[in-house]
């Protein structure tokens, strides 16, 4: 399925930082760049306790989460051993200097339970009008 949508510029993102992508549910999304314009996309939320990943430093192909400073792989999202968690890793096409991300990916992935439930409850009471 083709649906990227234009997120930013690349150099919208300061080198070795980051910025954060709200999203219709669920927590925000934290697109880093590297030193070399790479670009990469997680969910702005530590492994480890939550901590906001958008808020850490940038270095190498890592941020150092602001909280605890474990060391999160902008790659896939892995802590560096010896610690151990994942952080959601998100798709990002850089194309023409434009960041992209999918939009079924900001739907869908990591929507926290609460947002599930009220999503749920939205849907049921649209129903019950309906049905009315
Ligand atoms: S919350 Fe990120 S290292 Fe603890």
């Amino acid at each position: 399925m083709n649906d990227w949508i234009e997120i930013c510029r690349v150099d919208d993102i300061p080198v070795l930082g980051a910025r954060r992508v709200r999203r219709p549910a669920g927590t925000d999304v934290a697109i880093f760049r590297t030193e070399s314009d790479r670009v990469f996309a997680l969910l702005d939320r530590c492994p480890h306790k939550g901590g906001p990943l958008s808020q850490g430093i940038v270095f190498g192909e890592h941020v150092a989460c602001p909280l605890h400073n474990w060391a999160i792989a902008l790659e896939d999202g892995q802590a560096r051993a010896p610690d151990i968690g994942c952080a959601t890793r998100f798709e990002v096409r850089v194309e023409g200097g434009a960041v992209s991300l999918l939009a079924s990916e900001l739907a869908t992935l990591a929507i926290d339970d609460a947002d599930a439930a009220a999503a749920l409850a939205a849907a049921r009471k649209v129903i019950a009008i309906a049905s009315a």
